[in-house]
């Protein structure tokens, strides 16, 4: 495992400073002396096919400090989802540097990587992912029930099982109450509204306490008022939980409400400039 330039000694670090606030402004953040919690430095994705090499990013760079809500926006096809599962150590850049929470995420064994997604981040997709056969509680249990030990660190072994069971059932029951939801706790997926399926969905992302939440599309599947609903929560629990959140969509509206918000573009990230009522456009660098 291998750690960020700006986790790296002080000479290394002082050398790269330049170029990393060249990158923040350029893409019309501020300059900050605390490391970023996502740093992306030329990332490249290339994938084989039939017609030829497509080359997904050209030199893309990004980063994002702790507590930024940033929203990305682009054409379908544009490598938004490409760009997010590799943040999250889902998928390998081709070329170039991903340090995410301070770690160059490439450099992780499929194991460790595991364990980084578990503990660091928390993912929503458009469509929920819930497990139909298991009622909405357990769902949100799941990835402590996955992680096998409790918040605690009480180990999933011996007598004490039945304890850390019983306290990562709490935990989800916390979480359903956070969004709202602890009287559908005994509901499967089949028996909840699509928007409480996502609220779900975001209380099961969040059960492990990850400092990043990823989110593609999260409000995709969803109509325009509930979408907005689900969109508040997730700015209550950006907030209340001292979250950085990336979130996709092709919602301008929503995208304006964040932080900032980018748009993916012939294989690059540059600021949106956002009318309402009317077409992006890319804003000057
Ligand atoms: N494994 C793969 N092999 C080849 N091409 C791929 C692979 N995965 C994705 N692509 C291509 O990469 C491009 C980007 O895909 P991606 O899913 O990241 O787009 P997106 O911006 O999320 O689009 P959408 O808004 O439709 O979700 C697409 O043209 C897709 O066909
Ligand atoms: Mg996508």
């Amino acid at each position: 495992m291998q750690t960020s330039p700006a986790a790296a000694p002080p000479s290394t670090r002082t050398a790269r400073e330049p170029e990393l606030r060249a990158q923040g402004q350029a893409q019309g953040r501020e300059a900050s002396t605390i490391p970023p919690i996502i740093q992306v430095i030329d990332l490249q994705k290339t994938y084989q096919t039939a017609r030829g090499t497509l080359n997904l990013f050209q030199h893309l760079n990004l980063q994002v400090e702790a507590g930024e809500m940033v929203a990305i926006v682009g054409q379908s096809g544009a490598g938004k989802s490409t760009l997010l599962h590799i943040l999250g150590a889902l998928d390998a850049p081709s070329a170039g540097k991903v340090y995410c929470a301070s770690i160059d995420v490439a450099s992780l064994s499929p194991r460790e990587a595991a364990a980084f997604r578990n503990r660091e981040i928390g993912y929503v997709w458009q469509f929920h992912y819930l497990l139909p056969e298991f009622t909405a509680l357990e769902n949100v249990a799941m990835p402590l029930l996955a992680r096998g030990k409790s918040k605690t660190g009480v180990p999933s072994d011996g007598s004490r099982s039945l304890g850390w069971k019983r306290e990562a059932l709490q935990v989800a029951a916390n979480w359903l109450r956070e969004v709202g939801l602890e009287d559908r706790s005994d509901h499967r997926p089949g028996e909840l509204s699509g928007g409480e399926q996502q609220r779900v969905a975001l209380a099961r992302a969040l059960v492990n306490n990850p400092r990043l939440l990823l989110a593609d599309e999260p409000t995709g599947d969803l109509d325009e008022t509930t979408a907005g609903r689900v969109f508040d929560l997730i700015e209550r629990l950006h907030a209340s939980h001292g979250l950085t959140s990336i979130l996709v969509t092709h919602n301008l509206d929503l995208a304006a409400r964040c932080t900032r918000a980018l748009r993916l573009e012939s294989g690059r990230l540059a600021p949106l400039a956002y009318t309402p009522q009317t077409e992006p456009t890319a804003a000057p660098i």
